[in-house]
């Protein structure tokens, strides 16, 4: 094959448990993650060497080079490949941009030369191994222990307040590291569903409230939803809806009062 191209879909945690810290400052966490049908998009062409563009509506700040987690999982795998990554995604967001983008170049690399490469992942960053996976799953340990889930489709509405969030920062700003864990994943059903998100949590939320309190801001204009929560160590949040029309009324009510702010209806799965 010569050319191929992969949609790198948003990362979602609907929960976020971090339950402890190893002695190497790493936490431990038990996390459910879904997956969006909104993401960047890449197009890999076989080449004579290894070159990488970013264009797309996000692409400001965006490096370019081998500091980019596409070039250094192209470079790992010896990929002479042309790669063009189009930013939908904000960066720093809290939904795995760079994180799926790195999957996404494993992925198309394997469909461009016949086998997966066969690298170590989470060398890449923690959430990269539940990013290629690209389903709903468990995710523990530090994040490399990853576990597919059954999971029903829910209608979402992702909404960034446009303010870039350091993870680390986030972590950093954490004072309680021994949480209680994550409750038993329930069948699906929205009532069930919903109810058994509101006793979980994402422990991330409150320290990053703290650094960026525009984030509170973000989960009032998702009053309205039946469950509003911050992904991963944000800014972004999700607010679940019970059906499509109800999240894309939400959408536009959102981005017309926030015209600043990325606003994205889809399904999460
Ligand atoms: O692995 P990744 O590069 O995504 O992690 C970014 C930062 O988040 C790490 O450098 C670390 O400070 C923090 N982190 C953590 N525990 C995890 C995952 C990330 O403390 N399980």
């Amino acid at each position: 094959m010569q050319k191929t191209d992969i949609l790198a879909r948003a990362k979602v945690n609907l929960t976020l448990h971090v339950t402890g810290q190893r002695d190497d400052g790493y936490h431990l966490l038990q996390s459910l993650v879904v997956f969006a049908d909104v993401g960047d998009r890449l197009h890999l062409t076989r080449s004579d060497r290894l070159s990488l563009r970013v264009t797309g509506p996000m692409a400001q700040g965006v490096p370019e080079g081998s500091r980019n987690l596409v070039w250094q999982v192209a470079e790992r795998c010896g990929g002479a490949v042309a790669i063009t990554l189009e930013k939908h995604l904000p960066a720093a967001a809290g939904i795995g941009g760079g994180s799926s983008d790195a999957a996404a170049t494993w992925r198309a690399l394997g469909t461009l030369f016949g086998t997966l490469p066969d690298v170590d992942l989470g060398a890449f960053g923690a959430d990269v191994p539940v990013c290629a996976l690209q389903q709903a799953a468990l995710m523990t340990g530090i994040g490399d222990d990853v576990r597919p889930v059954p999971f029903e489709p829910l209608n979402a509405v992702l909404v960034n307040p446009r303010v870039a969030v350091s993870t680390p920062d986030v972590f950093r700003a954490l004072t309680h590291k021994a949480n209680p864990p994550m409750g038993p994943i329930p069948d699906s059903g929205w009532d069930r569903s919903i109810a058994w998100l509101a006793q979980q949590r994402n422990d991330l939320q409150a320290p990053a409230i703290g650094l960026q309190p525009v984030i509170a801001d973000v989960l009032a204009a998702l009053g309205d939803a039946g469950l509003a929560r911050m992904s991963g160590s944000g800014a972004t949040c999700f607010g679940l809806y019970p059906d499509h029309a109800d999240a894309q009324a939400a959408a536009d009510r959102i981005a017309r009062d926030h015209p600043q702010w990325w606003v994205a209806p889809t399904r999460l799965r």
